[in-house]
């Protein structure tokens, strides 16, 4: 196991940075909220792969937090996590403090225009401000050549994508595929939040998905009907609300109606107090 550099201060992690490229080493980076899991090991193992040296973050934004969110109650275990980051091979951990990255005086956002008006965004109107803001501030303060994120947040990695060439930021953005637990529950943190009892009803998201793949596999071109029919095998379940289920395109996030090339199917769904996302891209 290597030994971990634990960096809580902005300016000391952009002078690691500065000497490992004068260096000519190159950074592979995978920002992350902690407490994590298996998703985010094959993040890891990925940048490992990919760089001379990986630089993991933690931090609970609260910017992209609702009002109304789980932001006070959002799971975390630094210890567990940086265990974890040693046994991947993680060369530096990343842990600012909120107060250090959003001071008093603190008054700037980045946001984009179009693609968070879609799926999560709606009902999550400041979210995306928050995650591209974040997104943004660590790129400048890590300066990774390579940044990984996983497919789970699919609108999330679209955003960032699209910033990443709308602000020139010389990054190499790589999507990651979702991982799942073994009965098919994409990997969460919030999945920690669900009770045994609320499991299947949290594994019905995948199971419709696979459904939806089945009928566009066979020919259904009509997204309305496989909305319908998606929605009413979620909804049979107990304790499910659902937020939202769509067919998009994969890059622009607008509807589709008619199914004629690959489309993004992603869903949001609440099992009880937890809201859980999952998407597939499902070709014809
Ligand atoms: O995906 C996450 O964990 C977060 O949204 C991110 C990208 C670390 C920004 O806070």
């Amino acid at each position: 196991m290597t030994d971990i550099d634990i960096i809580p201060e902005s300016e000391e992690m952009q002078a690691y940075s500065d000497q490992l490229r004068a260096d000519g080493k190159t950074i592979a980076f995978v920002p992350t909220m902690g407490y994590l899991h298996e998703g985010h090991l094959s993040l890891l193992r990925e940048g490992r792969k990919r760089a001379d040296s990986l630089v993991l973050s933690i931090f609970v934004n609260p910017t992209q937090f609702g009002p109304n969110e789980d932001l006070d109650a959002y799971p975390q275990d630094m210890d567990r996590d940086l265990e974890l980051a040693r046994k991947e091979g993680v060369d530096t951990v990343f842990t600012p403090i909120k107060e250090s990255l959003y001071g008093r005086e603190y008054q700037t956002y980045v946001s984009l225009e179009k693609l968070p008006m879609h799926l999560c965004g709606k009902s999550r109107p400041e979210h995306f401000r928050g995650v591209a803001t974040i997104v943004t501030k660590l790129f400048n303060i890590v300066k990774p050549h390579i940044a990984i994120f996983g497919e789970k947040d699919f609108q999330q990695l679209a955003v960032i994508r699209q910033m990443t060439k709308d602000l020139n930021f010389d990054i190499n953005i790589v999507g990651w595929p979702t991982i799942r637990e073994p009965d098919g529950l994409a990997m969460s943190s919030r999945n920690t939040y669900l009770t045994p009892e609320q499991r299947p009803s949290a594994l019905s998201l995948y199971k419709a998905l696979q459904n939806a793949e089945k009928l566009v596999k066979t020919g259904e071109k009509n997204a309305e009907k496989i909305i319908t029919i998606t929605k009413e095998s979620i909804l049979s379940n107990p304790g499910t609300n659902i937020d939202y289920v769509e067919i998009n395109d994969p890059e622009t996030l607008d509807t589709v109606t008619s199914i004629k090339g690959p489309v993004l199917m992603a869903l949001a769904v609440k099992v009880g107090k937890t809201r859980l996302i999952d998407n597939m891209v499902l070709k014809p």
